[in-house]
């Protein structure tokens, strides 16, 4: 069986060699794609393996139809927007991904974002702290969570937003549920955002949540660009001079954001949310085991089509 690991940004060299520990201890071939600029190379490699593993590698209907053997393709990560779920499934193909195991690195960085925008991004000049304030998380899975409990530590209150858990479990750490979207932005002087990219997600954060935001307020963004109506931001930002945005992606109008708002905005030259040597080890290693146990037993915890 051949395991194909396919990253246009490559895992740290250590979680490749764990990867290829699991794959050759059972007799498996590992095969290594990275950096690759051009997707043919893509086609060529995905050919003849059985299993292939991804990042944020787009595995689109035309990376499926190149690949003749394909059994199973997991995307090292949480977000599986990346994934043409409908072009697996018609070819019996198990999509997975590995949640939580990268959710520490985007944690940290989501807060250190926070304290990179209240210290004028490392600039001389009077910042703020995050000390007494208010943290609003819209989206209470694997990475909320940490946030958290990072939060706590700074000693900010925490509220939360999410339909989908449930408010006893939130309220069990100690976390504050609002019941709207508009009542997190309007209490809370920074929300950070942790929701996947979906149909209903694309574009929903926009000038009707920022505007209800306090004084000061400052949007971090480590979950998807996607979920950002750019317009409306920016329009936002330009009535309001006190608003900030911090995020792991830069918009599709980042220079025209940088250029009017300076360091109100920030963005990261490229996403690095999961890019700590543990993530890449907890992920990269997570998607080599669930490819050993599907292709061995058949397991198919963590699929998702
Ligand atoms: C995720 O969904 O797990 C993160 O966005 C990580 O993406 P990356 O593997 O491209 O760094």
């Amino acid at each position: 069986m051949k395991v194909l690991v396919a990253t246009e940004k490559p895992f740290a060299k250590v979680a490749v060699e764990g990867i290829r520990q699991i794959v050759e201890n059972v007799g498996f071939e590992l095969a290594l794609l990275e950096n690759y600029t051009d997707v043919n190379d893509l086609y060529k490699a995905v050919s003849d393996a059985d299993a292939l593993i991804v990042r944020s590698d787009k595995v689109t209907k035309e990376v499926v139809e190149h690949a003749n053997n394909l059994k199973i393709v997991v995307r090292a990560g949480a977000g599986y927007d990346n994934l043409d779920l409908p072009a697996c499934s018609a070819k019996n193909i198990v999509a997975m991904n590995t949640p939580g195991q990268n959710s520490t690195a985007v944690a940290e960085l989501a807060v250190g974002m926070m304290v990179f925008m209240a210290r004028g991004q490392f600039n001389p000049g009077t910042g703020s702290e995050l000390m007494g304030k208010n943290v609003g998380i819209q989206a209470y899975g694997n990475i909320g969570k940490i946030v958290a409990k990072i939060a706590k530590g700074f000693g900010m209150t925490v509220y939360a937003f999410d339909p989908f858990v449930k408010k006893e479990a939130i309220e069990a750490d100690g976390v504050i549920v609002c019941t709207t979207l508009e009542e997190l932005y309007s209490k809370c002087n920074y929300i950070s955002l942790h929701i996947p990219a979906t149909e209903q997600t694309k574009k929903s954060i926009g000038y009707n949540l920022l505007s209800k935001m306090p004084k000061g307020g400052t949007l971090i963004n480590t979950a998807r660009k996607e979920v950002i109506n750019e317009e409306e931001l920016a329009k936002i930002l330009e009535e309001r001079a006190d608003l900030k945005y911090a995020t792991d992606f830069a918009t599709g109008n980042q220079i025209e954001l940088n250029d009017k708002f300076g360091k109100r905005v920030f963005a990261v030259p490229k996403k690095m949310g999961a890019e700590t040597a543990e993530a890449n080890i907890n992920a990269g290693l997570a998607s080599a085991n669930q490819i050993v146990k599907f292709l061995k037993t058949g397991d198919t915890t963590f699929k998702v089509n």
